[in-house]
């Protein structure tokens, strides 16, 4: 393998494919906690893990006819995603050809073109040049504008509504991506005939720590949950705390994926039956929305999953059952923002939405009372990187290692308790993978 030629920003170290691939050993459960705060590894994962893998873009529900538009980021790369007149979806780089302004500077709408606020180019909503102000006096008609039109993502595609892109012209079809994981994204997306919808605008924040502790978190960990969260959970859910644990009495699963994908869920209520968006949303997730569940994809993904956790490698997380639907966008390797959406079923009764919708805003959101939990063990983390000798010793990665099976009789694919790190070491494999090898994996 050809070594990478890496360096922090300081330009004083370089590590070979072989070195970055060492940086998690999956097989003896040990992580490198250079990994968070490393520019260069930061500046590698943008080109050999974001450039390469499938990112969300959107839900379908924000484009609903020709010229609306979402404007996001591929990693660090803000793109603009648009509804075509013949109905399809593109996406392109929000940057101006001229000197490089971004295109479109509103978040979305609905545009016939969108015009350069800085000399006035202006693009149609394919993304393709169509005018250049003082083209005869100052080109002299000497422009070529078919050649200058920002850059096409050239794979878009769209699952139960959720939109996702990939730089890589060679990546697998997206559901080829999900892999095995595909089970458990149908039985979260695909469980009404009227498909989903995201509702009540859009949650932003900033967090000062790296996107792999967000993204590992929601694929693989139900351990912090009743730790972290243990006030919320007794504000929230106070009858389902067993007074003999001193917590949610959890029992379910963990599911890992070779693409890097992960899962966790209850495979039995908590004897609450209570959904934690409250008793409008409880009654219609366990009665009609299970029972339609129930006929669409069978028994065990209808009604054996409750609640959870999911992450879709790299950086899209959603946790079913609350509801809520978010990208960890990378903003260099100690910061994040974090774009979150609630997800309803568009057939669900209008006061069932807006009790997710609370629900979402009381739990997960900028000032969810969970969210708070994770956000600050997150950056506490990054602000003890900052130590030299914190950065020296090994994390542990090993709950679980050598108890994975694959002959679940429910659950396909490889399945470990709840309480597990199957799914980061997973997560992790497939970073290391991706970030020693410089060509697509
Ligand atoms: Fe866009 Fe000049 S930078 S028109
Ligand atoms: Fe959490």
């Amino acid at each position: 393998m050809k070594p990478a030629s890496t360096s922090n920003g300081n330009g004083n170290h370089r590590l070979s494919n072989e070195a970055l691939r060492g940086l998690v050993d999956d097989k003896a459960g040990r992580l490198d906690p250079r990994i968070y705060e490393d520019q260069a590894i930061y500046e590698l994962e943008l080109e050999r893990v974001f450039d390469r893998s499938w990112l969300y873009l959107c839900h379908e529900s924000q484009l609903k006819k020709p010229g609306d538009f979402f404007a996001t980021y591929m990693a660090e790369d803000p793109v603009l995603v648009v509804r075509q007149k013949d109905n399809s979806i593109r996406a392109f780089v929000n940057q101006c050809r001229h000197r490089g302004m971004r295109i479109c500077r509103a978040d979305g709408g609905n545009a016939r073109a969108f015009t350069c606020s800085y000399h006035g180019w202006s693009y149609d909503i394919a993304g393709k040049l169509v005018s250049v102000p003082h083209e005869e006096d100052g080109y002299r008609c000497e422009l070529d504008k078919s050649q200058w039109s920002p850059q096409q993502v050239p794979r878009i595609e769209s699952y139960h509504g959720l939109v996702f892109g990939t730089w890589n012209e060679s990546a697998p079809s997206f559901r080829d991506y999900l892999g095995d994981m595909l089970w458990y994204m149908d039985g979260y997306f695909d469980r009404s005939a009227g498909g989903t919808e995201v509702i009540g605008g859009m949650h932003r924040w900033v967090l000062k720590c790296n996107w792999k502790f967000a993204a590992e978190q929601f694929c693989s960990d139900m351990y912090h949950a009743d730790f972290s969260h243990l006030s919320a959970l007794i504000a929230q859910l106070p009858e389902g705390i067993d007074p003999a644990l001193g917590r949610l009495p959890i029992i379910g699963k963990q599911f890992s994926s070779s693409g890097g994908h992960g899962t966790g869920f209850f495979t039995e209520t908590m004897g609450t039956g209570q959904n934690i968006n409250g008793p409008i949303a409880s009654a219609w997730f366990e009665g009609p929305g299970r029972a339609e569940a129930i006929q669409r994809l069978g028994e065990t993904r209808g009604s054996e999953i409750f609640g959870g956790h999911m992450t879709v490698f790299p950086t899209f997380s959603y946790l079913p059952g609350i509801q809520t639907l978010r990208v960890w966008h990378p903003r260099g390797p100690g910061e994040i923002e974090v774009w979150a959406w609630a997800l309803v079923e568009r057939d669900s009764p209008p006061e069932v939405k807006e009790a997710v919708r609370l629900g979402v805003l009381r739990t997960f959101s900028a000032g969810g009372i969970f969210e708070q939990d994770d956000g600050e063990n997150w950056l506490e983390i990054q602000k003890v990187l900052r130590g030299y000798k914190a950065r020296q010793s090994k994390l542990n990665l090993g709950m679980g290692l050598g108890h994975a099976r694959t002959d679940d009789p429910k659950f396909p694919g490889k399945i470990n308790n709840v309480y597990g790190e199957e799914a980061a070491r997973g997560f992790y494999r497939r970073w290391a993978e991706m970030i020693s090898t410089g060509v697509s994996a």
